[in-house]
C-alpha cells in the first residue's frame, strides 16, 4: 500500500551490518566481517567495537547505494539494542540515534533475538513464512533458545542453554581437535566423511527444555587426552569419525529438546535460525522430523540466518507498521531479554 523504506543496523557482536527493506522485501544486505578475531580463536570485545567504529559509515553507505536510494528516502532507522557486547552495541545505537535525529525520522529499537526469529517474515521467493503459533530454535555462537512464538511481539522463551551456546560447543570441540576458528563449518564438512557412531559421547541430563553443552566439551577433552596418550596420531587418523560423532551428539541433544517442546506445546511448525542452522546435519534432522513427527519446518535463506541487518530491518518494518517508535534517550542493553 505505502512505500516504506527502512534501514536496519546490526552491531551486537563482531559483524557490522546494514540492510534496506522496502515493504518487506530486502533491497540490500551488507556485512563487514571482522577477520581480526580469527587469530585469537574467539571474539575480542575491545577489537570488535573499534572495527564497528571504523566500518559503520561505509557499511551504511554501501547498503543505501546497493538499494539505489539515498538517506532522504528513509522512513525510519532500526538498530539492534541488545543482547550483545556492550561496546559493540553502543556503536550501532549511537549511529542510529544520530542518523534518525538528523533526518528527523522515527528511531526503532530491535531485540537481536527477535530479529533471528522474525527473519522468517522477510518476503523471499521460495521461502514460506511460519504461521502462528510456531516454535523457533535459535542456534548460534552466542545463543541457544527454544521460543514459543504466539505473534510477532508475543514470544516466550521456553528453553535455553544454562552454559555454552551450541555454536560454542562446535567451536570449542574444534579447538581441542586443532581446527581453526570458527570450527563449526569445518566439523560439518568432515562429519560428512565420517561415521557418526564411531565414538560415543555422553549427552547431558538437563531438566525441561533447557540445554547444557559445557559437559560435552569436557568429555571430548578427556576422551582426546586418553586416546592420544595411547596413540599420538589418534586425531589425524580419526578426524572424520570424531567430527561425525561430535556432530551427531550435538544434533541429538537439539532434536531431543525440540521433540519435547513440540510434544508439550502441541505445536508442529518448527523454525530455526542462527549460524548453526547452516549445519547440514541439523538441516537433515529437521527434514527427517517432517516424516517422523509430522513437523513442518522452516529455515530462512542462509544470509538471513547468521548475524545480519536484514533481520533487524524486517523487525523495524513490522514495528513501523504498528506505529511504534522509540525515545531518543534509549540505551543499548547487553542482556536484553525477549
Ligand atoms: O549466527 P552466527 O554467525 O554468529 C553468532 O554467533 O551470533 O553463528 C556463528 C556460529 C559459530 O559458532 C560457527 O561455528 C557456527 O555458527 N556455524 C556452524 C556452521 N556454520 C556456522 N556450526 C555447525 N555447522 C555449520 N555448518
Ligand atoms: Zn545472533
Amino acid at each position: 500500500s505505502q512505500n516504506i523504506y527502512i534501514l536496519g543496523i546490526e552491531s551486537s557482536c563482531d559483524d557490522t551490518a546494514a540492510a534496506i527493506i522496502h515493504n518487506g522485501k530486502i533491497l540490500s544486505n551488507v556485512i563487514a566481517n571482522q577477520k581480526i578475531h580469527e587469530a585469537y580463536g574467539g571474539v575480542v570485545p575491545e577489537l570488535a567495537s573499534r572495527a564497528h567504529q571504523q566500518n559503520i559509515v561505509p557499511v551504511v553507505h554501501q547498503a543505501l547505494k546497493k538499494a539505489g536510494i539515498t538517506k532522504e528516502n528513509l522512513n525510519a532507522v532500526a538498530f539492534t539494542r541488545g543482547p550483545g557486547l556492550m561496546g559493540s552495541l553502543l556503536v550501532g545505537t549511537s549511529f542510529a540515534k544520530s542518523l534518525a535525529y538528523g533526518l528527523n525520522i522515527p528511531l526503532i529499537d530491535v531485540n537481536h533475538m527477535q530479529g533471528h526469529i522474525l527473519a522468517h517474515y522477510i518476503d523471499e521467493e521460495g521461502f514460506e513464512k511460519p504461521p502462528f503459533p510456531f516454535l523457533a530454535m535459535t542456534i548460534s555462537g552466542g545463543h541457544t533458545q527454544i521460543v514459543k512464538v504466539n505473534h510477532y511481539f508475543d514470544m516466550e522463551v521456553i528453553g535455553e542453554t544454562i552454559d555454552d551456546a551450541v555454536g560454542e560447543a562446535f567451536d570449542k570441540s574444534g579447538k581441542i581437535l586443532g581446527l581453526g576458528y570458527p570450527a563449526g563449518p569445518e566439523i560439518d564438512k568432515r562429519a560428512k566423511l565420517g561415521n557418526p557412531k564411531a565414538f560415543k559421547f555422553t549427552k547431558p541430563k538437563v531438566d525441561g527444555l533447557n540445554f547444557s553443552f559445557s559437559g560435552l566439551k569436557t568429555g571430548i577433552m578427556y576422551f582426546i587426552q586418553r586416546e592420544t596418550k595411547e596413540n599420538p596420531n589418534f586425531i589425524e587418523e580419526n578426524i572424520n569419525d570424531i567430527c561425525a560423532s561430535i556432530q551427531y551428539t550435538i544434533i541429538g541433544i537439539l532434536i531431543d529438546k525440540l521433540k519435547k517442546a513440540s510434544k508439550e506445546t502441541g505445536i508442529k511448525h518448527i523454525a530455526i535460525g542462527g549460524g548453526v542452522s547452516a549445519n547440514s546435519g541439523i538441516r537433515q534432522a529437521l527434514k527427517d522430523g517432517e516424516q517422523k513427527f509430522g513437523w513442518t519446518t522452516y529455515i530462512p535463506k542462509f544470509e538471513y540466518t547468521t548475524d545480519n541487518a536484514a533481520m533487524i530491518a524486517i523487525v523495524g518494518y513490522l514495528k513501523y507498521l504498528e506505529g511504534y517508535s522509540t525515545a531518543q534517550n534509549i540505551m543499548a542493553s547487553a542482556r536484553l531479554k525477549i
